[in-house]
């Protein structure tokens, strides 16, 4: 039967790389690059960087160019759904074509393939159709766990939940019963839009990379700050990648 290894290669940092990725691009025949074509050359190259830096035996890759996906409008997940079948389709076709019975492919998921990551629903559709494929799933740092450790904190109050939501869910406001929220692809700045009373941010851009930049503080007093930190970097690379957490602040008496 086809293997396939469903890689976490972390947020940016090639170091970020776990023990168990690394042996596990080592047993993979066939690399599958997917080009988004939108996706960043930089997030490219980062893939391209790590095959060459910790594959030791040879190995082809195979780039899988998938289509862009529709303007969301209200049926955002009509929409997602649509495209993922459009995408398990190029997916079957590359992997009987360019994986042969009993090979191993390796598709390397950013940060965690279990966050934000529609590669696992993916590969389900892929299997559902008719191919006959085994997969593993290797975890990788995401993004949040990278946000936490370079701002030095624990996500979570003592004993309370985080929720980890979308720019476009928080667009509704601070969630109700919510202590602390940690918020990806939010393409708007959306924390600039929400009432700042009582909450602190932890904000992070291009974490684990060169052009990484932090900034904390009570919102009310940073929100302009990051908000021109992102638009001057966005401009300067032609691309972002930014999360953050929002959180009350704390009681007197919390540790
Ligand atoms: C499609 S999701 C992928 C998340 C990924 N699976 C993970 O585990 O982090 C992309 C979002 O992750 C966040 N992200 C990923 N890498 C990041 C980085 N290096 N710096 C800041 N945010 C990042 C951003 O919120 C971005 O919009």
């Amino acid at each position: 039967m086809r293997k396939l290894l469903i890689i976490g290669i972390g947020a940016g940092d090639p170091d970020h790389l776990t023990v168990q990725a690394i042996k596990a691009l080592n047993r993979a025949d066939v690399v599958f690059l997917p080009d988004k074509g939108e996706e960043k050359a930089a997030l490219r190259h980062l893939r391209e960087e790590i095959c060459a830096r910790f594959i030791e035996k040879p190995y082809r890759t195979v780039t899988i160019e998938t289509p862009q996906r529709a303007a969301a409008g209200s049926d955002y997940r009509g929409v997602v759904v649509d495209w993922h079948a459009r995408i398990a389709a190029l997916y079957a076709r590359r992997f009987t074509e360019d994986l042969a019975e009993g090979q191993c492919g390796a598709l390397l998921v950013w940060g965690d393939p279990a966050l934000y990551d529609s590669t696992l629903r993916i590969v389900e559709r892929v299997r559902a159709g008719g191919l006959a494929i085994d997969w593993e799933v290797i975890p990788g740092i995401s993004s949040v766990q990278a946000l936490a450790a370079r701002h030095k904190i624990a996500l979570n109050r003592i004993g309370e939940p985080v929720l980890i939501t979308t720019g476009r869910k928080l667009a509704g406001g601070f969630p109700a019963g919510q202590d602390s929220v940690v918020v990806m692809l939010d393409g708007e700045q959306t924390f600039a839009r929400i009432p700042a009373e009582d909450l602190e941010i932890y904000w992070g851009a291009y974490l684990g990379t060169a052009e990484e930049i932090l900034i904390a503080g009570r919102l009310a007093d940073v929100a302009g700050e990051i908000e021109a930190a992102r638009s001057q970097a966005r401009e300067r690379h032609g691309w972002i990648m930014d999360i953050y957490l929002l959180r009350r602040r704390p009681a007197a008496t919390e540790a």
